[in-house]
């Protein structure tokens, strides 16, 4: 991306031009902030600028989703008490269920650590967005993960770390957390589909861990 302004214009009826808006042009070129993003664990206690916020939110809101329904519904807590109790009740809720075997791994481990009492499902992150969207739409989890990453993505060009939160989709028939986050504003026919964790990391810079992690996954087939 260019580093100097972009002036966009645009035609009006009458043949006159001028001038929309001034584009919001980023620092970081989109490879970097692709190829950098990283996860998140640990935040310093600092609320995130809501300018900053509005910015993140925006990318999320921008995102495609399918036929353009644009059914995601951005739940953004940064509420500490209700953050702390959310922890709490994930904590409890998880500590309830037994490890079974064959039981994906990151699920048997949030219920391991929950007994142990030590699940702190956002990281103490100073903000968690949550993901809700209508549960009967067959591409709820598509678009909920498509406004995820670009938020994570715009979230690293501003240097704020993030990471993927998976525990509330878990539990997203669980009664009482329906019933708090429908108190919350989640509407009847809405459910949880990811949720991220967001804030300055705590590093010694303040700055997210940058280094990116080798691919041996995610295979390729090209056939030309
Ligand atoms: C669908 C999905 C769910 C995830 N859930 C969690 C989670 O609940 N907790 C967590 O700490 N990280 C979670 N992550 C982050 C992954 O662990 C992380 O992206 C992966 O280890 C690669 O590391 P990186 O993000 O630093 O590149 C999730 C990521 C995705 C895409």
């Amino acid at each position: 991306m260019v580093n100097n302004p972009v002036i966009l214009i645009y035609p009006l009826k009458e043949f006159r031009y001028t001038l929309v808006k001034e584009r919001e042009v980023p620092s970081m070129n989109v490879n970097d902030a692709i190829v950098t993003r990283r996860s998140t664990r640990a935040y310093r206690s600092e609320p995130v600028s809501e300018e900053q916020l509005q910015k993140v939110i925006k990318a999320g809101r921008m995102a495609p989703s399918g036929g353009n329904s644009q059914k995601c519904h951005f739940i953004v807590i940064t509420d500490r008490k209700l953050l702390g109790k959310l922890a709490v009740m994930v904590q409890d809720t998880f500590a309830a269920r037994e490890v079974t075997e064959g039981m994906y791994v990151s699920m048997a481990s949030a219920i391991t650590r929950a007994k142990a009492g030590k699940l702190i499902f956002h990281y103490n992150a100073p903000c968690l967005i949550v993901m809700a969207n209508d549960r009967d739409y067959g591409n709820n989890m598509a678009d909920c993960s498509c406004a995820l990453e670009n938020m994570m993505i715009m979230a690293n060009e501003l240097d704020l770390g993030t990471c993927w939160i998976n525990q509330l989709r878990w539990l997203n028939e669980d009664e009482k957390l329906v019933e708090l986050f429908r108190q919350l504003g989640m509407k009847e026919n809405e459910r949880i589909y990811g949720s991220l964790a967001i804030g300055y990391p705590a590093t010694d810079d303040g700055l997210p861990v940058r280094k990116p992690l080798p691919r041996s996954g995610n295979e390729v087939t090209w056939i030309k």
